[in-house]
């Protein structure tokens, strides 16, 4: 027994000392920046620099140990590291983006898919200026590289055609958001926003835009039909849910087969309770 509590004392003696000694310790940008001059130039031109109160162990942990034997070993350098220990360097300072826990982060993709720290060699090789946001790129190429199919989605014949710069998926989704974002509710919000004259409020609210709002006749990403449309004939849209217009509604007379040139205000109206105005 005595040898037993003997053997234990004398492992958790060794053990705390064995830790002490190897646990690395803050020793400050300034000691980092002594053998990494062009990488203090380049963090200095993004928002992660001193001046924002960001040092270089914030990021890449206490560096003690790393600072006297230079070995990549002795440090935390991002490569072949689980999704999840990079984003707890990231959520240190950017813990609100924890409260939106959107499949993006789920799905195991870290901030790194899509923004760059930028003072890697790679990137500053190939791009000398940080771009905004700190994004690797710019435009919807960042996101089509892993949404395949919202890229063949937006090669149809119609689109939302959304001018200036920049990445046009922005001007409905966020990548920081959760899944709930694209819920047809949300969504048709968000189509309202630029969209007004469509979404209302309405006296006669035509109730076909109801359940899924935009959704249930529109396809956001692109269509083969105009207006971007779910059907290819507005009519058959209009007779999936009305099979029984009134009996003056004949389909072989082509006066009636264009539905939308009698009911044009297909959106809701406030004059007409069936849409003619
Ligand atoms: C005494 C000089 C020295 C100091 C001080 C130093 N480093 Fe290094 N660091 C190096 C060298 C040399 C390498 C390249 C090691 C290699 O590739 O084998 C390196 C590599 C790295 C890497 C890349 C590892 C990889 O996988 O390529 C990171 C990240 C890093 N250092 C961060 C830091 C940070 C943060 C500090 C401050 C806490 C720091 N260094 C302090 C010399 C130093
Ligand atoms: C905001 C977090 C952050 C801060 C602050 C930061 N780094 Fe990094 N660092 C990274 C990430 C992430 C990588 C991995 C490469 C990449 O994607 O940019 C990296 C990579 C590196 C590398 C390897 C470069 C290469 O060519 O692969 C070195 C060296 C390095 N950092 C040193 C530093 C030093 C020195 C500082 C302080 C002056 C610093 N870092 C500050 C996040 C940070
Ligand atoms: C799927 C791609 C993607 C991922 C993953 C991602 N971001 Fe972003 N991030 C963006 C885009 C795109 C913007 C620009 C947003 C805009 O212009 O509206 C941005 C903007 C930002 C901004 C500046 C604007 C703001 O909202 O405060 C910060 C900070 C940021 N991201 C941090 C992070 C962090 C931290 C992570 C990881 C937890 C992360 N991002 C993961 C795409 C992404
Ligand atoms: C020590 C705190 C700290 C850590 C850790 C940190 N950041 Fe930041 N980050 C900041 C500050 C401060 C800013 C500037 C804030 C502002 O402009 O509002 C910033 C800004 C950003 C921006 C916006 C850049 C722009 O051009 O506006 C992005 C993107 C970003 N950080 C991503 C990351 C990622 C990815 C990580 C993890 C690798 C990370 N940050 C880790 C403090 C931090
Ligand atoms: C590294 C790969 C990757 C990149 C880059 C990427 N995504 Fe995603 N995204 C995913 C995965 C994986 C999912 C979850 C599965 C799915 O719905 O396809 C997802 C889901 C989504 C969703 C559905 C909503 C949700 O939270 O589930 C939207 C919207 C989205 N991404 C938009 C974007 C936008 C906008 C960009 C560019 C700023 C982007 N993604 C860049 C991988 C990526
Ligand atoms: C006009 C607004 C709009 C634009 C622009 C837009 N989206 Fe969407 N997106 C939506 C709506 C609405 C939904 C939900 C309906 C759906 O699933 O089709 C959605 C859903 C998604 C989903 C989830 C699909 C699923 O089935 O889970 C992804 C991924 C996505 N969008 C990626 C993108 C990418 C990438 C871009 C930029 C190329 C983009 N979106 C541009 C409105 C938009
Ligand atoms: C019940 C089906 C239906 C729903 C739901 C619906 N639309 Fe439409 N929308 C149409 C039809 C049909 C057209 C084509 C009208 C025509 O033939 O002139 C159209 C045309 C449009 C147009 C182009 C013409 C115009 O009026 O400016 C926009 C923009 C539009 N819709 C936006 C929306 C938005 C935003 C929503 C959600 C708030 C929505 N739509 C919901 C059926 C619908
Ligand atoms: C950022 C503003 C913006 C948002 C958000 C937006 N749109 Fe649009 N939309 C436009 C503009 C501008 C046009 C006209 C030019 C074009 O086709 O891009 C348009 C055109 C359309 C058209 C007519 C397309 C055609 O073939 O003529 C439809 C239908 C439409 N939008 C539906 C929607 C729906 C549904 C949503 C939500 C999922 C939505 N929009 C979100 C700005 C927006
Ligand atoms: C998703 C199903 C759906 C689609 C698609 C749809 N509607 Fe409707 N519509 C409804 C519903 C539900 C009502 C309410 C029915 C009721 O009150 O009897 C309604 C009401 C109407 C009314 C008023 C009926 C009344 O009794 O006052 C007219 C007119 C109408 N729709 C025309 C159209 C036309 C034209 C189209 C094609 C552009 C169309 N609808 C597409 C579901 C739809
Ligand atoms: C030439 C004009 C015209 C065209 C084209 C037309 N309608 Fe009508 N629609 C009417 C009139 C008029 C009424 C009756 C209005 C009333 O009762 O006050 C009506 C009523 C309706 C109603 C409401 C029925 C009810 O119970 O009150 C629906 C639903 C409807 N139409 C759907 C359609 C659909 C679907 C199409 C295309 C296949 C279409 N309409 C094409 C003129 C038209």
């Amino acid at each position: 027994m005595k040898k037993v509590i003997l053997a234990i004392t004398f492992l958790l003696f060794t053990g705390c000392c064995f830790a002490t000694k190897t646990k690395p310790e803050i020793v400050g940008s300034n000691t980092c920046v002594m053998c990494h001059d062009t990488v203090e130039t380049e963090i200095n031109k993004t928002p992660h620099n001193p001046q924002n109160g960001v040092q270089c162990e914030d990021c890449h942990g206490p560096g003690s140990k790393h600072a006297d034997d230079p070995s990549p070993d002795n440090i935390f350098n991002f490569k072949n590291k689980s999704t999840r220990s990079i984003f707890k360097k990231c959520f240190k300072c950017h813990g609100d983006m924890h409260k939106n826990w959107s499949s993006h982060f789920l799905e195991g993709k870290s901030c790194l898919n899509c923004h760059d720290t930028w003072h890697s060699e790679k990137t500053v090789n190939e791009f000398p200026i940080p771009k905004p946001n700190l994004l690797k790129d710019g435009s919807a190429a960042l996101c089509f590289k892993c949404h395949i199919t919202q890229k063949i989605e937006f090669a149809r014949p119609f689109h939302h055609q959304f001018s200036g710069t920049g990445n046009s998926c922005l001007r409905c989704h966020n990548p920081h958001k959760s899944r709930k974002e694209i819920r047809p509710r949300q969504m048709s919000q968000k189509c309202g926003s630029c969209h007004p004259d469509t979404s209302g409020p309405f006296v006669y609210v035509h109730l076909g835009t109801q359940h899924n709002g935009c959704l249930e006749c529109h396809k956001p990403h692109g269509s083969t039909n105009p207006n971007l449309l779910i059907r290819n004939n507005t009519r058959f849209l209009c007779l999936s849910c009305h099979a029984d217009t009134p009996m003056f509604h004949n389909q072989a007379d082509p006066k009636y087969k264009n539905c939308t040139s009698c009911h044009s205000a297909i959106h809701g109206s406030n004059v007409s309770p069936k849409f003619f105005e």
